[in-house]
């Protein structure tokens, strides 16, 4: 019986240390998609779904929004994003990705709309790759999207995220 244990107890312990670090390569930074419209839309709704993410920070569901986005939100954040949130960074890092849907009044979604961070990408305006698409997943927006790099100026000092301060 305790031998059985015993070998139960090792061979769990394998499992957790070839597991475990596949597990968190794949999640937190292993295959990060390429700054393209589809490669992102593929990686957050099979890859990564990032209805499985948590919401940002200080953010509830079905969050009252403003103009040009939806009347009502929900605003997820990918671990490289929340943890940078929490942490108070400055910035976010290399392969945060912030997601948010918009719906109309009537809970009907409208549109999602997606700010990626891809170093190097566009340095010049905080190397976001921006994507917009419907609820057909049709692309509507992608890349270096000057409306959207425009109005999220306002929020530079933070990152160009309007909705969590990255500073303490
Ligand atoms: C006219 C201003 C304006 C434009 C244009 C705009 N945004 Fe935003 N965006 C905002 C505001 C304000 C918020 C905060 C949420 C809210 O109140 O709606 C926001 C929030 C977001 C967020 C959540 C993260 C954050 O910054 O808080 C994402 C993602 C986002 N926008 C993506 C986009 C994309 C993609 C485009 C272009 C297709 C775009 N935005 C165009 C003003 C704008």
């Amino acid at each position: 019986m305790g031998q059985i244990v015993r070998s139960l107890m090792v061979a769990t312990g394998l499992c957790a240390v070839l597991l475990l670090p596949t597990a968190l390569t794949a999640a937190d930074m292993g295959k990060m998609p390429a700054a393209d419209g589809q490669a992102l839309l593929d990686y957050i709704i099979k890859t990564d779904p990032y209805g499985k993410w948590d919401l940002m920070p200080g953010t509830t569901k079905m969050r009252p929004g403003k103009e040009p986005h939806g009347a009502l939100q929900n605003v997820y954040v990918n671990k490289l994003a929340l943890k940078a949130i929490n942490d108070k960074a400055g910035t976010l890092p290399d392969g945060a990705i912030i997601v948010k849907e918009n719906y109309m009044p009537d809970k009907k979604l409208a549109a999602v709309t997606v700010m990626y961070k891809k170093k190097g990408y566009n340095p010049g305006a905080g190397d976001y790759m921006w994507l917009k698409y419907g609820p057909d997943l049709k692309i509507m927006v992608q890349g270096k999207a000057e409306p959207c790099i425009q109005c999220h100026t306002q929020a530079k000092a933070n990152d160009y995220v309007v909705l969590a301060p990255l500073k303490k």
